[in-house]
């Protein structure tokens, strides 16, 4: 799957984006400011319908404009599809191949992405939410009901816990608790069968890019030697004091070591982006494994902390996954492409984009 053509307006600096980019490998550069970030988050916002830079939409859409546009062609084998999405500071209007959607999530399916950021080694250095949101990504793609499943148990949590907040008896809280377990059950074992078959590629790309091996472990959010129904009745009155569920899959932690010691006390800066972007690709490559789903990768700022050796090492693995790369870098001589890698150019100037031969 790749992009094929690429409409922006009104999205931050950029001014009337109409781009056909290449199957395997886009190269955006230009000056400090020029608006090669803006583009990137376009893209992503086809996917997710949100910024990667900010949570208030507002930012993203042009000063003095009251809406932002982006729209793809997507080509999937021989299918086209087109994704189109309108967000004003009110609202999201997204179109599907011409019609109105009203989940995010189809977006993503269409379009599963993939970003690295100089900011990434945030994902190692911050608490586990981001860690799960890493492990639910890939579980999402390659576990069509894994959505589902996850809905049902943050919906069944969340009345579980205004219960706990309205301090109702025993009997009212407890009534959630077999639905919470049997949801709970169903993502743990799906985040864990996920992670095993994930291990080996990532023990081959972190190899590669670090010459390392990491240990990983997942811990499931309550202790492995007792059943979560026992825990949630005896810890019963001190949820009800902190008015939220202690135990569950929501308090799950993803962590990463090497020689015992975790990822982010003993990664240089540049081992750490690169060991991301090796959890990242081992992910897309899953993907490209057990759904034949490609995924289009976002690289924002690849030249950011890493020497020239390693720059080339990681777009060499980039593009043997055979997903569809963006690259941005202030100058295209700070990479090296081989001449018979398969790529387009965009320059990018006071926010127009136009591509180069
Ligand atoms: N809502 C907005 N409307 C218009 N311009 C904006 C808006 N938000 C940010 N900008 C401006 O857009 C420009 C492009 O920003 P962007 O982050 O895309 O640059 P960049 O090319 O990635 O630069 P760098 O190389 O420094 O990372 C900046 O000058 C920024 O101030
Ligand atoms: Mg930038």
């Amino acid at each position: 799957m790749s992009i094929t053509l690429l409409r922006a307006d009104q999205v931050r600096n950029l001014l009337e984006v109409d781009v056909q980019p290449h199957t395997q490998l886009n190269i955006i550069y230009g000056e400090n400011a020029s608006g090669k970030t803006s583009l990137l988050e376009a893209i992503h916002l086809l996917s997710t319908a949100r910024s990667f830079r900010t949570h208030r939409i507002q930012h993203v859409i042009q000063h003095e404009k009251d809406k932002l546009t982006v729209f793809a062609r997507l080509q999937n084998g021989p299918h086209v599809h087109q994704l189109g999405i309108e967000r004003s500071k009110r609202k999201a209007d997204i179109r599907v191949n011409n019609e109105t959607v009203h989940q995010t999530s189809v977006l993503t399916r269409h379009l599963p992405l993939q970003l690295i950021t100089p900011q990434v080694s945030s994902l190692l250095e911050q608490g586990p939410k981001m860690r799960r949101r890493f492990l639910d990504w890939g579980v999402f793609h390659v576990k069509h009901d894994y959505l589902n499943n996850w809905r049902a148990f943050h919906r069944v949590l969340q009345q579980r816990n205004a219960a706990l907040r309205q301090r109702q008896s025993i009997q009212q809280i407890s009534v959630w608790d077999k639905a919470l377990i049997e949801a709970a059950m169903v993502i743990t074992q799906c985040r864990q069968g996920y992670l095993t078959a994930l291990l080996p590629m990532l023990q081959q790309y972190s190899h590669g890019l670090i010459q390392l091996q990491p240990e990983l472990s997942y811990q499931q959010g309550w202790p492995v030697d007792e059943p979560l129904d026992k825990l949630l009745s005896e810890s019963l009155s001190r949820d009800r004091e902190r008015g939220h569920t202690q135990y569950g899959p929501h308090r799950a932690e993803l962590m990463f070591k090497f020689s015992g010691v975790p990822a982010h006390e003993v990664l240089s800066r540049g081992q750490m982006k690169l060991f991301i972007s090796a959890m990242q690709l081992a992910q897309v490559t899953h993907l490209s494994k057990e759904q034949n789903i490609q995924c289009v990768i976002l690289v924002d700022d690849l030249a950011a902390e890493l020497d020239r050796s390693r720059r080339s090492a990681l777009i060499d693995l980039l593009m043997a996954t055979q997903a569809q790369v963006f690259i941005t870098v202030t100058e295209p001589s700070l990479l090296d492409i081989a001449s018979d890698q398969g790529h387009k150019m965009f320059h990018v100037e006071h926010g127009r984009v136009r591509e180069v031969q």
